[in-house]
């Protein structure tokens, strides 16, 4: 069983788009996986259902949630035809629910963890059902209220194109403290604009000293982006790593996971 109990089509007596679902983009190593796993699994101790989308096609978010390496690899991408196509967008064919039961799995804290895709041969071609999978999960899980969905991103700008993020209600940008990683997610922000989303955030990620964070604050400040939460540099986080262990169980009380938590608070309040 999943803790997450969604209907595919949910009635129209549901409250509409009253679930929280967030996106996490930003150029490759910033901290997206890092900051997916911990904020998912610190929202499911507050007793949200937690479904958390891996759409990296390289997924690792299942091992960084503490999910073994034997299980992590043995979830299936999504397959292809869960969706039909609608006139106001693709459908999904069932219930959340059961997608969750079939295909993903469960880890610690009772996040549910799904994989978008992951090519199986070389030449295999795009991914754009996968996307539109993608789309219609998070245009879904949005009717069920306390329920929390997170998509972790890969590098590519691909999914705003695709418009894969367009039903999150807050798509974070995690930056590390230098220009090609800011201007990555400045540059992101001009395409999410065109999404018109309710919360379009900044997370800065391994700051080292105050002078990350005034750099931080003056790049996004000239380019109207609102810097949510600031995250420390840690070397628990490259420990944590190299042990295979979830941050959260290696240091649950250290300064990275508090700056997480706060971040859920944030994510939380603003939703209303
Ligand atoms: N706050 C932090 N302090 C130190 N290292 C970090 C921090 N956040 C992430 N890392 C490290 O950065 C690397 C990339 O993190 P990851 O979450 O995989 O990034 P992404 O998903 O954006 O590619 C990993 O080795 C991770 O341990
Ligand atoms: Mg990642």
């Amino acid at each position: 069983m999943t803790t997450l109990d969604i209907e595919a089509g949910a009635s129209a007596t549901a409250p509409p788009e009253s679930g929280l679902r967030i996106a996490l983009a930003g150029k490759g190593g910033a901290g997206k996986t890092t900051i997916s796993a911990t904020l998912s699994r610190l929202l499911a101790r507050r007793g949200h259902p937690v479904l958390v989308i891996d759409g990296d096609s390289n997924p690792n978010v299942a091992v960084a949630l503490g999910v073994s390496q034997a299980d992590a690899a043995a979830i299936p991408p999504l397959p292809l035809g869960l969706v039909s196509r609608r006139l106001d967008g693709p459908a999904l064919k069932d219930p959340v629910t059961s997608i969750v039961e079939r295909f993903g799995a469960t880890a610690p804290d009772g996040v549910s963890v799904v994989h978008m895709a992951m090519p199986a041969h070389a030449d295999e071609g795009c991914l754009c059902s996968s996307h539109a999978t993608v789309s219609a999960i998070l245009a879904d899980t949005g009717r069920t209220r306390e329920s929390v969905t997170l998509l972790d991103l890969e590098a590519s700008p691909e999914n705003f194109s695709r418009g894969t993020t367009r039903h999150v209600d807050a798509l974070l940008f995690v930056v590390e403290p230098y220009y090609r990683s800011l201007e990555t997610a400045r540059r992101m922000g001009v395409l999410a604009a065109e999404l018109e989303l309710d919360r379009v955030w900044v997370v800065a990620n391994k700051l080292r000293s105050p002078g990350d964070i005034e750099a931080i604050d003056e790049f996004f400040g000239n380019h109207n982006l609102h810097v949510a939460a600031y995250v420390p540099w840690g070397d628990s986080v490259l420990d944590a790593d190299k042990e295979g262990t979830p941050l959260l169980d290696f240091e649950p009380d250290g300064p990275v996971v508090a700056a997480i938590a706060g971040l859920a608070d944030r994510l939380v309040d603003a939703q209303g």
